[in-house]
């Protein structure tokens, strides 16, 4: 990312009971989150293995909260169908989504941590969804999504990043640095794990892009960090966040 690269966020959060109304000490420990994951300033950044230390990346995008939004609401769960994201079903419409993330935060449901919409998409559902027992490290972030990285990973989804697996069974993630995986891990895989893919690469489970718990990811590689950055530039989906 050339220059400086700062997104304002604007936090909406969708209640029915007390503990979905999550506190702002539990919002600001998620931006705290995010400005560690994306400036490579996170606690477990070294636990990076050796061989990926040359492709381990400082993103370089900061994240500062603009606003929270709250609203109660009769709704148990909102699915992904972006109901919270509309006034006229109960939800929260977004603030300025050309130049601010907006962050929704309410229970989902289904089993679903969070979920987020791709660069060009329309702007009134523009931002990222998480489910509020998903979110920071405090409060009621439950384990093993504890430290903030549903966010993380689904910002970088908000930056143009696939899965590392590609949807595929040794699909492709559009990025060269970050080895073939043979499908999604979770939990926290042992080291090294192998992919059955062609050249049977050491798998980089540790990238946000992957499913493992979030102890398990730390790490965006720099090729994962041009794809991000290329949005931003001038003709680029994100270009309205960078000035
Ligand atoms: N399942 C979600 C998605 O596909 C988020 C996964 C987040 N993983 C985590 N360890 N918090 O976007
Ligand atoms: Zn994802
Ligand atoms: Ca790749």
């Amino acid at each position: 990312v050339n220059g400086k690269i700062e997104i304002p966020v604007v936090v909406n959060v969708l209640y029915k009971t007390a503990a979905e109304n999550i506190s702002l000490a539990q919002i600001q420990s998620q931006i705290n989150i995010l400005n560690q994951d994306f400036n490579a300033t996170n606690p477990d950044y070294n636990s990076v293995p050796a061989l990926f230390s040359g492709v381990k990346a400082n993103v370089g995008i900061t994240f500062v909260l603009d606003a929270v939004n709250r609203k109660s609401t009769t709704k148990k769960s909102w699915g992904t169908n972006n109901a919270m994201k509309k006034t006229a079903q109960g939800g929260i419409a977004p603030t300025s989504p050309t130049t601010k993330l907006n962050l929704w935060i309410c229970t989902i449901g289904g089993g679903i941590l969070g979920y987020a919409q791709f660069p060009g998409g329309a702007s009134a559902t523009d931002g990222v969804v998480c489910d509020s027992r998903y979110v920071g490290n405090t409060g009621t972030a439950t384990a093993p999504f504890n430290k903030g990285r549903t966010a993380t990973h689904e910002v970088g989804h908000w930056m143009n990043l696939r899965h590392i697996w590609g949807d595929a069974t040794c699909g492709s993630d559009l990025v060269s640095d970050t080895p073939t995986h043979n499908t999604a891990n979770y939990g926290i895989p042992a080291y090294p794990h192998y992919s059955t893919c062609t050249g049977t690469p050491v798998e980089m489970t540790m990238n946000y892009m992957d499913y493992t718990d979030d102890a398990g990811m730390y790490m965006f590689s720099q090729g994962q960090k041009s794809r991000m950055a290329a949005i931003f530039v001038s003709g680029g989906p994100r270009f309205s966040f960078g000035q």
